[in-house]
């Protein structure tokens, strides 16, 4: 694996998932694997499970890991080619990338969409600057619209779940979307569908209002529905998630709190079990009650990051 940023650097996507149930189960096996390396994580806008998991997932396999804040703590980057960098910008991709190629072995970056600009969003312009110039391996921690670790770790944790229930037919996914109180990226969502479709072993519908269709690239396999009643039944996992439209780019249209997962809604489904990539909005995206069920695997779901970024760290080092 020379990269990860999206679902087409993962090869076998069953392979990774199996990778990383070998590390849950015995953490330190390829403690010598990272010796003497290590790993840059990079951020943009803030992070829990991310910054945190990855870092873990590197000790695990002996790499010393450096965060850096680099919108807080760095120069202000700029990333547009030709620039006169007489304003507010100090310092060019081109020459801040190489350096920080320079110091480590693998990169891991997590940008942001300006949730502005559909078409400078949608070309991964800073992710793609840094792959270009940095000369190392780089590791999206979440792209402006990608989150591929996310989506890693939901098959997995899908995976383990189907395991415990020892049966053999696919189960049925919805992806619903959920209200929220400030328009958000579509990384997790564009990112779970490209995975699920991907992946090809399950029933998948996405469920959202009118207007927040997805791009069509990364939902392509699914059913889309605006009737989260009719997609939520017999549905074996639920995953909850606010996207901000793409369309008409960036915006909240429809906030209706009747989309937010409860109890009711629940009893529709075949006693699914409930996913959120979190950090949650409590009684907007999902009740408590819901969340503080049996039925939630929400904490599963977060502890996994790690076997995700370790099984995503080990196969670039051992290419
Ligand atoms: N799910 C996720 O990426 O969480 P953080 O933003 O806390 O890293």
């Amino acid at each position: 694996m020379k990269q990860f940023i999206s679902v087409q650097d993962a090869g076998n996507i069953n392979t990774l998932v199996e990778q990383a149930l070998i590390y849950k189960a015995n953490p330190l096996k390829d403690k010598a694997l990272g010796a003497g390396k290590r790993i840059g994580l990079l951020f943009l806008n803030p992070s829990l499970r991310t910054r945190l998991s990855t870092q873990v997932a590197a000790a695990n396999l002996g790499m010393d890991a450096i965060v850096f804040n680099i919108d807080k703590e760095g120069w202000a980057l700029e990333f547009e080619e030709g620039a006169i960098m007489s304003g507010s910008t100090v310092e060019h991709i081109k020459d801040a990338a190489p350096v920080l190629g320079s110091y480590f072995d693998i990169l891991c970056i997590r940008t942001f969409p300006s949730l502005k600009n559909r078409e400078d969003d949608y070309s991964e312009l800073y992710i793609t600057q840094f792959i270009k110039y940095c000369g190392v391996p780089v590791i999206s921690l979440e792209s402006a619209t990608l989150h591929p670790l996310q989506s890693l770790t939901d098959v997995i944790t899908i995976t383990e779940c189907q395991r415990l229930k020892a049966k053999s037919q696919k189960p049925k996914i919805v992806l619903t979307w959920a209200p929220h109180v400030k328009p958000l990226p579509q990384c997790v969502a564009n990112s779970f569908s490209q995975w699920i479709n991907t992946w090809d072993k399950a029933d998948f519908v996405i469920t959202h209002p009118e207007d927040y269709e997805l791009k069509e690239e990364f939902i392509k396999g699914a059913t889309i529905t605006y009737n989260q009643d009719e997609a939520l039944k017999n549905a074996d996992f639920v995953y909850v998630k606010n996207w901000s439209t793409y369309k008409d780019y960036g915006k909240i249209y429809e906030n209706d709190p009747r989309w937010m997962l409860t109890e009711d809604k629940l009893v529709l489904t075949n006693n699914a079990k409930v996913m959120h990539c979190l950090p949650v909005r409590r009684n907007v995206e999902l009740s408590d009650e819901v969340l503080d069920s049996a039925n939630s695997i929400v904490t599963q779901q977060a502890a996994n990051r790690v076997w995700a970024a370790q099984a995503v760290i080990s196969e670039i080092l051992k290419s």
